[in-house]
């Protein structure tokens, strides 16, 4: 069976990813860092798949620099990348703390890019998929470190895409309005759904449609599918 890494699993849309990969038959490296995972892990077990967790601070680099190794050593059959796993800080450019775009490029961009990096050395085949946002496409700064970082990894996707097109194909998905902020108001998604063209937020089972179209369609490489009713046009 091939195996699928997700990276932020432990919750939210990596877990639903890691989810619908188990019932697709996928084994799960499962990444997480502060949530709890045994929940989702015996979820995941329950679909007939093998799943080992793996816990990680991405914001440390020298931690992120041992993570692959230790997949490689429980999992033979890799197929499947996806970094999930981000920060969200609402901080315009002039509020930005030092610590938060060291946090946040760590996290968001400069870890993906070495989970890349690993993958492309030791498994070159199969796919890359990094979640994205629909900000990429605006120049909106009141989440500033957080818009850079994705805007680097756009980039990143596309170049990676270019470099190992002939083994590895590497795609990102960009998500609009599909679930509020941790924390957000009960009616955080009804009143964000209004500057929505289409009016309405989107759900879990579109970003999945996405990715099972990415999984399927063998010549879409370098390409960011923008899931978010036209929100970032
Ligand atoms: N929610 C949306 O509607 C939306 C919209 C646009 C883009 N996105 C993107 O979609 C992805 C998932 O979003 P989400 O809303 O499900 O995320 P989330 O609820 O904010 O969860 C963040 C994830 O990142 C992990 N994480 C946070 N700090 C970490 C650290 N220092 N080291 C390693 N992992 C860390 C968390 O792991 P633990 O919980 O284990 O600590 C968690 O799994 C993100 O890339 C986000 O930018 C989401």
């Amino acid at each position: 069976m091939p195996t699928a890494i997700v990276t932020g699993a432990a919750i939210r849309i990596g877990r639903a990813m890691a989810l619908h990969l188990a019932g697709k038959g996928f084994n799960i490296a499962l990444h997480y860092n502060k949530s709890e995972p045994t929940a989702v892990i015996e979820e995941i077990k329950s679909q007939g798949v093998r799943c080992q967790s793996y816990s990680c601070d991405f914001s440390n680099l020298e931690e992120t620099d041992q993570f692959f190794s230790k997949i490689l050593a429980d999992f033979d059959d890799i197929e499947l990348l996806i970094n999930s796993a981000a920060n969200f800080i609402q901080e315009n450019l002039e509020e930005t703390q030092k610590q938060t775009l060291i946090d946040t490029m760590n996290l968001n961009l400069m870890s993906p890019y070495l989970l890349m990096r690993d993958y492309k050395c030791s498994v070159n085949k199969g796919m890359i998929v990094n979640i994205l946002d629909e900000r990429v496409r605006k120049h909106i700064s009141t989440f500033g470190a957080y818009s850079v970082s994705k805007v680097g990894l756009k980039h990143l996707t596309e170049l990676a895409a270019v470099e190992w097109g002939q083994t590895v194909r590497v795609n990102g998905i960009a998500p609009g309005l599909i679930l509020p902020p941790q924390g957000g108001a009960p009616d955080y998604l009804e009143k964000a759904a209004k500057k929505v063209p289409m009016r309405k937020h989107g759900k879990m089972e579109n970003l999945l449609q996405a990715l099972d179209y990415l999984l399927g369609n063998q010549f879409v490489n370098g390409d960011t599918l923008f899931v978010d009713g036209a929100e970032s046009l």
